[in-house]
């Protein structure tokens, strides 16, 4: 099935949560259980490519989804030279809390492309409310491998995970025109 022209809000009234699986039983609970409720509470996004058809339910598949977060971090995490210029208080940053593509769809651009959006996206929030970087909790070395590939840089451990951050200073230039 071919996938719809642009990402838009998870709506569970129209997207097909229940057919999502990317390999990955965490991520897959995710979307199907808390994505929604965690935008009701108001404390995440989930934005999804859907496929352009729906199902006979008349609700739409999701090819793709990230989620994106307002987090922090501590400045000590970062490297010396970078940490000396930074407030003493936690360092603002926004968190890809969660990123994945159905497998039916893996290798065919798709990781790529929802990165790039996902990107986009806190860039254009970045205007409004400024983050230091964007930082992602990697759930297994496959994670790890396919965001050093776009730049990101491994800053700590957290929580049993690779965390990996990429400054904001180095998104302006994808973006700016
Ligand atoms: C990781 C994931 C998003 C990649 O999606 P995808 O659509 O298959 O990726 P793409 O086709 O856009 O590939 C992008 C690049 O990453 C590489 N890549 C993709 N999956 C990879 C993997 N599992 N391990 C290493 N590299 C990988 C590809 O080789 C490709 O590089 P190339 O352009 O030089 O060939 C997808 O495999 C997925 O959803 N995995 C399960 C969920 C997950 O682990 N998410 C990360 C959360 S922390």
């Amino acid at each position: 099935m071919s996938w719809s022209k642009g990402f838009v809000e998870l709506d569970k009234t129209i997207h097909d949560r229940t057919s999502f699986d990317c390999g990955e039983v965490e991520l897959n609970t995710f979307l199907q259980q808390y994505a929604a409720k965690h935008m009701e509470v108001g404390v995440s996004r989930t934005m999804l490519l859907s496929t352009a058809n729906p199902l006979p339910s008349g609700k739409y598949p999701i090819c793709a989804f990230y989620t994106i977060a307002p987090g922090s971090i501590s400045r000590e995490t970062l490297p010396d030279t970078v940490a000396k210029k930074l407030p003493k208080d936690p360092v603002p940053v926004f968190l890809i809390a969660q990123l994945a593509v159905h497998s039916e769809y893996h290798g065919q651009g798709l990781g790529k492309i929802t990165l790039i959006k996902a990107l986009e996206y806190l860039w254009k929030i970045n205007a409004h409310i400024k983050a230091y970087a964007i930082v992602v909790d990697c759930l297994n070395d496959k994670a790890k491998t396919f965001y050093l590939k776009y730049g990101f840089d491994v800053l700590c451990a957290n929580n049993g995970r690779v965390r990996m951050f990429f400054p904001m200073k180095a998104v302006a230039p994808l973006f700016n025109t």
